[in-house]
């Protein structure tokens, strides 16, 4: 694109400080806390969205003291620290723990008391998600759980995987809601701190030139991809008993769908967002099996940590329908796999060909849809597919994309742990998952998934590593005469 403008107005530029807050992170020695939960956090101290008087405490089992933990934290800071993360170590604790440890808590709710009773405490848990239930039976039992009107809201985020299939989904809430209202459960899908997600919202409902042709009688198709260039890494003994449906498709993709496919909310607000995606949830036809691909990259049961004879899934391709007036027929294929030759997450919304060629001698055929591209990963962007002729006497038409980089945007945009911390101290719950979201999701996809598991005779189908995935992903849209927008295999 040429020259461009941004008329920013400031007068609705919001941007809400917090309130001093009180913030615990269980697991606070693990991988998912030094890579993304510090960080993030010091980037919100840095930007002056964590006031100076909230405290951080780290807790896990691991002895640190609070000197060795912020000496652990600062290899993970770029060097030299930046000039202000000296102020945020200075906020920041370590205190071990024992996860069913009642002493432990006691000793907790001391510490969080000396820091000033009245403020929210919020209690992050980056830990495995069998510990949930006994960290949050601990914390209750410490009253530590407990809203008073002098003592300050008490939020507590949980981290994916929420459960492994309906059934422990369901028991998991059932356990929360024993101590918790929904009003304090954050469940975190960090897909939706994103700036390219949070934009679809005002790309859909702050523009109305959209609306008219965001229906199945402009729409052809949607399709959603999620492709990765690593593999398991360290997360094999997690990934190698989920898989990729329940890692990427229960969550991410189905969020990321539901916010490009759901109806306008009556207000941006947290239940009235919700209340919309669970609409869209529901109305998803159930998966027909002969429209699913799954398949195994190549040496992917050589890696340390899985086991010899795994037939899990590290790529999955599928087709779903919504059964609603909006989208009645219009097909949403949504693919997502590991050690591809390209990292990419995008959502493509490719319009219907027009019915006629009006060009001599350019067949209808040849006339390339329009495809709105909605960039998330790596880039954070926008672009747009037109059909457009080369300048010059003759008629040479071809595809051209506009594309634009949220970053041009001149903004300084937040990492989305970094954005979902800053809700989550504002007690801002519309990007983060409700239950009866969670419970959708998982009816959704659990039959497909009980329909792999019994299916132990079919061979997996294998890709090789940096390719685009397997064969069979493009057979699911060549039969119905489309293709894939991108190839993910590592450009030649
Ligand atoms: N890492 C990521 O990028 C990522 C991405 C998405 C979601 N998540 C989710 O975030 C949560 C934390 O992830 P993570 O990668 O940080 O996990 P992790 O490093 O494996 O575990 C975090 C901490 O939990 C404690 N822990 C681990 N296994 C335990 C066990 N069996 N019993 C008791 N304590 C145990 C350990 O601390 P101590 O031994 O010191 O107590 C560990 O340092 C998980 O639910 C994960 O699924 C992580």
């Amino acid at each position: 694109m040429g020259q461009r403008s941004f008329e920013w107005q400031e007068r609705f530029c919001r941007e809400q400080r917090p309130e001093p807050c009180r913030i615990v992170i269980f697991g606070a020695s693990g991988d998912l806390a030094k890579r993304k939960l510090f960080p993030s956090l010091a980037a919100l101290d840095a930007r002056g969205l964590l006031a100076p008087t909230s405290r951080i405490t780290g807790c896990a089992r691991h002895p640190y003291t609070t000197d060795s933990f912020r000496r652990h934290l600062a290899d993970c800071f770029p060097a030299p620290l930046p000039a202000d993360g000296d102020i945020f170590f200075r906020r920041t604790g370590y205190m071990p723990l024992g996860y069913d440890c009642p002493d432990d808590y006691r000793q907790l709710a001391g510490e969080l008391q000396r820091q000033g009773d009245g403020t929210p405490v919020i209690f992050y848990l980056a830990l495995p998600s069998h510990l949930y239930p006994v960290v949050v039976n601990r914390l209750a039992a410490a009253g530590l759980l407990t809203e008073t009107p002098s003592g300050g809201p008490r939020r507590v985020v949980f981290e994916k995987p929420f459960g492994h299939d309906p059934a422990s989904a369901a028991a998991l809430d059932a356990a929360l809601r024993q101590h918790l209202g929904e009003h304090q459960i954050y469940r975190i899908d960090h897909y939706l701190g994103k700036e390219t997600v949070q934009n679809i919202f005002l790309l859909r409902f702050a523009n109305r030139i959209f609306e008219p042709i965001w229906n199945a009688s402009q729409v052809d198709s949607i399709q959603i991809t999620v492709a990765e260039q690593l593999g398991v890494e360290q997360r094999a003994g997690y990934f190698d008993q989920a898989g990729l449906l329940r890692d990427m498709f229960q969550n991410h993709m189905l969020e990321m769908l539901s916010l490009v496919t759901m109806e306008c909310p009556y207000t941006f607000s947290a239940d009235a967002v919700r209340d919309e995606k669970i609409k869209l949830i529901r109305s998803i036809r159930p998966i027909a099996f002969t429209d699913t691909v799954r398949a195994q990259y190549d040496g992917y049961t050589s890696e340390p940590g899985v086991a010899p004879d795994s037939r899990t899934e590290t790529y999955a391709a599928l087709k779903l329908y919504i059964d609603n007036w909006r989208w009645q027929g219009v097909p949403v294929y949504l693919r997502a796999g590991k050690k591809l030759g390209i990292r990419r997450t995008e959502l493509d919304i490719i319009f219907k060909p027009v019915p006629h060629s009006v060009f001599p001698g350019i067949p209808q055929t040849a006339l390339q849809p329009d495809i709105l591209h909605l960039h998330v990963q790596p880039e954070e962007g926008i672009g747009l597919t037109l059909q457009a002729k080369k300048a010059g006497p003759k008629l040479c038409m071809g595809a051209l994309t506009l594309n634009y980089d949220y970053r041009e945007s001149g903004g300084e945009s937040l990492d989305a742990y970094a954005r979902l911390l800053l809700d989550c101290q504002l007690g801002d719950q519309t990007l983060f998952i409700r239950s009866d979201v969670i419970a959708a999701a998982w009816q959704l996809y659990q039959p497909l998934l009980d329909h792999w598991a019994a299916d132990t005779a079919t061979p997996i189908p294998r890709y090789p590593q940096r390719s685009d995935g397997p064969p069979e992903a493009h057979q699911l849209l060549a039969r119905d005469d489309r293709e894939w927008t991108d190839d993910l295999a590592v450009p030649l």
